[in-house]
């Protein structure tokens, strides 16, 4: 039976979020943007009252939540502001291949970490040539005895200059192409370096930045994985991810599409409130049909991993149309607001400028595209089992 009920628990979680989003986050929000502030007092409240790591299961330490459960934290930790929920969120994209890949041991170690202090973990994939096509990177790992050594600069990583430690993909078979790829975690020290923090147009309050691994010694016990098999890893690591991505994106549309119909009722033109024309009524009617479909495919997708199955093609679904959804949304709302939108004085303009980036980080929404046609067009027969949900 399909049933779209929450548990008590459910809406007990959604409601500490949106509390902690409405009475933490917002009321920064807006200043955070503006210069870029590093919200780390957020993130050490995050932490103590339980809204980070929130996915890491209970043998570790963890709260061991659903996909779903994370799903309805991100909707609303993104509606109180998307940047500083990426910066909460971002240990959750950095942890899951550890929990798919690591042994039992270095799984214990590092999430045991997570779970004890508001440590950071960033997930390094992307590299200046090397974006969506994830097998052209250049980052290399030599086996020395025991040890890989590291050599190769990440770009666009999300919480780079606070993280403690990363999960680093890098080419352990140059002629091999995407089979050449292994995964490793690597720990913070002198040979890693931050190079840069990028001044972006979004999401100002989390951090994105270069870190560029030097010579940097690994122990082979942190593989993740089998040696050449890093990208299948990142490949479950983003189906794991996506859906959360999508619930962000939720939570961006619906911040704007709120303040869109609170101003309508105010802003009154022709001799009666905008929300008495049917041109914005249709814009209203537009923005609350996409941002409830996006968040039914949000769902549907993060279901379908707690349930154990592979999500591929539904979490490329609900990240590719909620993000979608989350520009034409934002955008309608400064649409709204006419010229005030355009204002740096009125909330929109903001929320506008972080729904882009959800049509481009964990995959583009092209990307999406290409990964929804293959897997409509060629359904991947996939012989592993999917891990269970972690
Ligand atoms: N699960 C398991 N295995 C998968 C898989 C999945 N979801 N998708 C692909 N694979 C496997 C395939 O079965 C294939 O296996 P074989 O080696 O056995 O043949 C192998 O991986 C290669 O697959 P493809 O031929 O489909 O690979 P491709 O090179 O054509 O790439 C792609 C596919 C979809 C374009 C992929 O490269 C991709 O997703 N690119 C986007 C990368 C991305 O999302 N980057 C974002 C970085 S994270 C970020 O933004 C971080 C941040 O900090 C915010």
């Amino acid at each position: 039976m399909v049933d779209f009920t929450l548990t008590d628990e459910q809406k007990n979680l959604r409601e500490l979020a949106h509390d902690f989003a409405e009475k933490e986050i917002r009321p920064v929000a807006w200043e955070y943007d503006k210069d870029g502030t590093w919200p780390q007092e957020i993130v050490d409240k995050a932490h103590e009252v339980g809204l980070m790591n929130t996915h890491l299961p209970e043998e570790y330490g963890g709260a061991g939540l659903s996909y779903l459960d994370g799903c309805l934290i991100e909707e609303e930790l993104a509606w109180g502001c998307s940047g500083i929920q990426t910066s909460l969120g971002a240990n959750g994209l950095a942890a899951a291949p550890v929990l798919i890949g690591a042994a039992e041991e270095v799984k214990k170690e590092y999430c045991s970490e997570l779970v004890e202090s508001p440590v950071l973990a960033s997930f390094c994939l992307t590299e200046p040539d090397a974006g969506s096509d994830v097998s052209g990177m250049r980052t290399s790992a030599v086996r020395q005895g025991d040890r890989y050594v590291l050599n190769g600069s990440k770009c666009f990583i999300t919480n780079g200059g606070y993280a403690d430690w990363f999960t680093v993909y890098a080419k352990t078979d140059k002629e091999a192409g995407h089979r050449g790829i292994s995964a490793f975690l690597v720990r913070k020290d002198d040979t890693v370096v931050v190079d840069k923090k990028e001044d972006k147009m979004g999401q100002r309050a989390s951090n994105t930045a270069t870190i560029t691994f030097n010579d940097t010694e690994v122990d082979s016990r942190y593989l993740l994985g089998e040696e050449n098999h890093g990208f299948k890893l990142a490949m479950m690591t983003l189906d794991r991810t996506r859906p959360g991505v999508a619930a962000m994106a939720v939570g961006i549309a619906r911040a704007a599409f709120e303040f869109a119909v609170d101003y309508s009722k105010e802003r009154v033109q022709f001799g009666v409130p905008i929300a008495m024309h049917q041109a914005i009524q249709f814009m209203i009617a537009d923005m609350a049909t996409d941002i409830e479909a996006s968040r039914l495919l949000t769902w549907k997708s993060a279901v379908q991993l707690d349930n154990g199955e592979r999500n591929t093609l539904l979490s490329s679904h609900a990240k590719r149309f909620a993000g979608d959804s989350a520009m034409r949304v934002t955008t309608d709302a400064v649409q709204v607001y006419g010229g005030y939108g355009f204002i740096k004085e009125y909330p929109v303009e903001k929320l506008m400028r972080d729904a882009k980036i959800m049509q481009l980080y964990e995959g583009t929404a092209q990307i999406q595209r290409l990964v929804i046609a293959r897997e409509t067009l060629l359904p991947r027969r996939v012989s592993e089992p999917e891990p269970a949900p972690a």
